[in-house]
């Protein structure tokens, strides 16, 4: 008996993404997502003043890790251009200008968080000092992670970090934003504009990162383990600033 070579050929492009890459992150993914503070922050036993508490402290400290998204996609851009990876060093340069001035959504969201603490008669905070402080272990992990990346031999790992906390915003993120409506009310997803922006344009770039990340991986299949080794420790990294969150919200 023979195979229609036709059917062969109409099979649709191979998925390396699903083959090579996320059997190397699942593990991270598993972290992620049983870790301390994402439990606590989506259970809907979770306390009101709680979850709002933990939704100041992601906005405030998020700061540090949106305003430099832009320049580090920029420079792991130029770094994997000069490593001879010209056409994803090009793709990551386009896809930079997508991520400038998101931190802003961070600034704007804290303070009407802070606002609506402080109206709700409890422990008055300050946005301002807040937004001034240093970055938590969790945020710090995450910048130096992302500049180790970039300097590293592997700079297209800037591509699987990318990849992995874009896609918390459409897996993650709805969980989230789900508690809090029920557990703050409706009211509060309203002063949640990065959350919300996210959960809806990043469907779009995990779509873009899936796509770049299957033509790295058709070219040059050994770089799924270093690529899956930076995932991973985007995701720990996230994982840990998150943890440090609800801390603050519990203590
Ligand atoms: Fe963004
Ligand atoms: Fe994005």
């Amino acid at each position: 008996m023979t195979v229609a070579m036709g059917a062969e050929a109409a099979a649709p492009e191979a998925d390396l993404v699903s083959v090579v890459y996320d059997p190397l992150v699942a593990a991270a993914r598993r972290r992620y997502v049983t870790g301390r503070g994402h439990r606590a922050m989506t259970d809907p036993a979770a306390r009101p003043e709680v979850l709002d508490r933990f939704l100041i402290e992601f906005c405030a400290q998020g700061v540090h890790m949106t305003r430099p998204v832009d320049d580090w996609i920029t420079r792991a851009g130029a770094r994997c251009i000069e490593l001879g990876m010209g056409e994803l060093g090009a793709a990551l340069q386009r896809h930079a200008v997508h991520e400038a001035g998101h931190h802003s959504m961070m600034i704007d969201d804290t303070r009407m968080l802070v606002a609506a603490w402080n109206q709700d008669g409890r422990r008055p905070l300050d946005a301002d000092e807040l937004l001034a402080r240093d970055p938590s272990p969790g945020v710090q992990q995450y910048v130096e992670l992302h500049e180790r990346t970039i300097d590293s031999a592997n700079p297209w790992g800037q591509l699987a970090i990318e990849y992995e906390i874009e896609l918390l915003s459409i897996t993650s993120g709805p969980v989230l934003i789900g508690n809090v409506a029920a557990v703050c009310g409706a009211d509060r997803v309203q002063s949640l504009s990065f959350l919300t922006d996210h959960i809806a344009v990043d469907e779009g770039h995990t779509v873009f990162n899936r796509r770049q990340l299957n033509q790295v991986l058709a070219e040059r299949p050994a770089l799924a383990v270093p690529l899956a080794a930076a995932g991973s420790a985007a995701l720990d990294a996230h994982a840990r600033f998150i943890d440090d969150c609800a801390e603050v919200a519990t203590t």
